[in-house]
């Protein structure tokens, strides 16, 4: 399969730039928009050309990453957002690396009960919806401090365009139509009253948010200060108040975005730049990756029973270590260097066994000695100087915590549910955690993001991220390795059937109608309890691949309205 694939490929990039591919075999790989400088693959082709025209103007990575994150904030209102955090990983074309955290923390008034019962059992409402979920949002913070540091173009030239695309609206999808119909209910519940997104909106409906367009004036003119000491600030936190809440202006005035190092490891010969704790993801995509490196995937063969089984085995392991050991870094001690080690993965890897399931009930974290304790959105960049990014920006669940400030037009995150409200008791996503992500004031909840840069024999080759809780970093990694191990384009890798296995709960998700059924009975025959009812979307993947020949192929993925757009 894999040298079908490479062989395909090899004919397909030969031929020139959008040119209609020569394929000689049934199997016909499918190739994403194509071009020769740059490209963002973005959930709305608003916000990716938005982006795109950015970069034509002159601008770089950095300068198009403010422009599409607050272009989603208006037109993917789902997950973009003024009102989260997000992460960005980045390589700059000299080869730096680095990574920002702008992720939402506990407000100085949070405890580590605060959505417990008399009985001591977890609310899930509380941390879920309305006032008391809302983490200090860091979103704004995240795009000045980048543009503070790799920015060329004015933040008026940046944002004036998304003020624009505010005022005269956007046209409505038919899948946001249905995602803003199944939520108009809770809309009014937990705000009380209706909301711009509460009345009916109707597919090819444009849909203009002037209040957010005036928010955005607002902090063209007075900067990261409008946002978290000025009048915004000052609307927002009157407004949480009003509703119950607990965020106040000092928990704004003090919060910062942080610059952290990425997580980097090897897989084969590719080099992987993923994100650090607070998220969970670079750490827990390295170990899975380490894992499977022993093993012939590409011979094995892609979503064949082999492959399905040395995936899901190492990703339950990775995940059993997730629930223990991961916390914000600035609060909790992580063994991460040990955690990536191959001499502690093979030793994880030690009791799997080809002919039958681990029990999850029978395996928990590693033992790590001297050591104590949907929705979602994803952008990449690759900009006309070689500089790329990979964005992952989030409210947590749909909407946020549906909580939406009228007079600031945008929603409100409910991140608080990342953290573990008591340890041993699965969240939304159903992952557990432990003492490291349990919550404090200040503290940064545990997230599974994992926005990617990887390069191969020292060149950049790859961005890719997506949306899905606790299943992006296993999409993330069948994305990697569609490409890598089984040799498809980037269209086709992010739009490949994906299975899901995260420790606990004991079960494999699979995409329903996607898997071959032999191989479904195979598995349980092994022992594995595998569920292809679930309509849960496994992630959402964007990415951009470094073709050999030096173009750009954007993959957007197949289930949203994500789109490519490069000059
Ligand atoms: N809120 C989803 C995540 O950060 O993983």
């Amino acid at each position: 399969m894999r040298l079908l694939y490479l062989l395909l490929f090899t004919l397909v990039i030969s031929c020139k730039t959008n040119q209609e591919p020569k394929i000689t075999s049934e199997i016909k790989p499918v190739f994403g928009v194509i071009e020769k400088n740059a490209m963002v693959v973005s959930a709305r082709k608003e916000a990716s050309k938005i982006g795109k025209d950015i970069l034509q103007k002159g601008g770089n990575a950095f300068d198009a990453m403010v422009a599409t994150e607050m272009a989603l904030a208006v037109s993917y209102p789902y997950a973009g957002n003024l009102g989260g955090g997000g992460f960005m990983v980045y390589r700059k074309n000299n080869g730096e690396t680095g990574a920002i955290d702008y992720r939402e923390k506990a407000p100085l008034a949070a405890s580590k009960d605060m959505y417990l019962d008399e009985n001591g059992d977890p609310i899930p409402e509380k941390s879920q919806l309305g006032p008391l979920a809302v983490g200090v949002p860091g979103t704004i913070a995240g795009i000045f401090e980048v543009h503070k540091k790799f920015g060329t173009l004015s933040i008026k030239e940046l944002l004036t365009p998304v003020v624009e695309l505010a005022k005269k609206g956007y046209v409505i999808t038919e899948n946001q139509e249905k995602r803003l119909e199944h939520f108009r209910e809770l809309f009014i519940e937990t705000n009380k009253d209706t909301i711009l997104y509460a009345k009916t909106i109707k597919a090819n409906d444009t849909l203009k948010n002037p209040m957010l367009a005036k928010t955005l004036e607002r902090i063209i003119e007075n900067g990261k200060d409008e946002f978290y000491q000025g009048v915004t600030g000052e609307k927002l936190v009157a407004y949480i108040k009003s509703q119950g809440g607990i965020m106040t202006m000092e928990d704004l005035n003090k919060y910062e975005a942080k610059w952290r190092d990425p997580v980097q490891f090897s897989y084969k010969d590719l080099n992987i730049i993923s994100m650090s704790p607070p998220s969970s993801g670079g750490v827990c995509l390295a170990q899975i990756m380490k894992m499977i490196e022993p093993y012939n995937l590409s011979e094995y063969g892609h979503n064949t029973l082999k492959s399905i089984q040395i995936i899901t085995e190492a990703e339950r392991r990775a995940y059993a270590d997730r629930s223990f050991y991961l916390g914000d870094p600035d609060f909790v001690k992580i063994p991460i260097d040990t955690l990536i080690s191959n001499e502690y993965l093979s030793e994880r890897m030690k009791d799997f066994d080809m002919d039958k399931a681990t029990l999850s009930s029978d395996l928990s974290y590693g033992s790590i000695p001297g050591y104590e304790s949907s929705e979602t959105t994803h952008y990449s960049i690759i900009d006309q100087f070689g500089n790329a990014i990979s964005v992952t920006t989030t409210l947590n669940g749909a909407y946020g915590s549906k909580l939406y400030v009228p007079e600031l037009g945008f929603f409100l995150n409910n991140e608080m549910d990342d953290f573990s409200a008591k340890p041993g008791t699965p969240n939304m996503f159903g992952l557990l955690g432990a003492e490291a992500n349990a919550i404090e004031p200040e503290k940064r909840m545990l997230s599974s993001m994992t926005p990617t840069l990887v390069e191969k024999d020292g060149e950049l080759w790859m961005s890719v991220g997506t949306p899905g809780g606790s299943t992006i970093i296993t999409s993330v990694l069948q994305t990697i390795l569609n490409v890598k191990e089984y040799g498809m384009t980037m269209q086709d890798a992010v739009n490949a059937p994906r299975f899901h296995h995260q420790w606990l709960p004991d079960v494999v998700i699979f995409e329903p109608n996607s898997f071959d059924k032999k191989i479904l009975d195979s598995l349980k025959t092994k022992g594995y309890k595998t569920n292809e009812e679930e309509s849960r979307v496994i992630g959402k993947v964007d990415g951009i691949l470094v073709l050999p020949d030096g173009n750009l192929e954007g993959g957007a993925d197949k289930r949203g309205d994500d789109a490519a757009v490069g000059f």
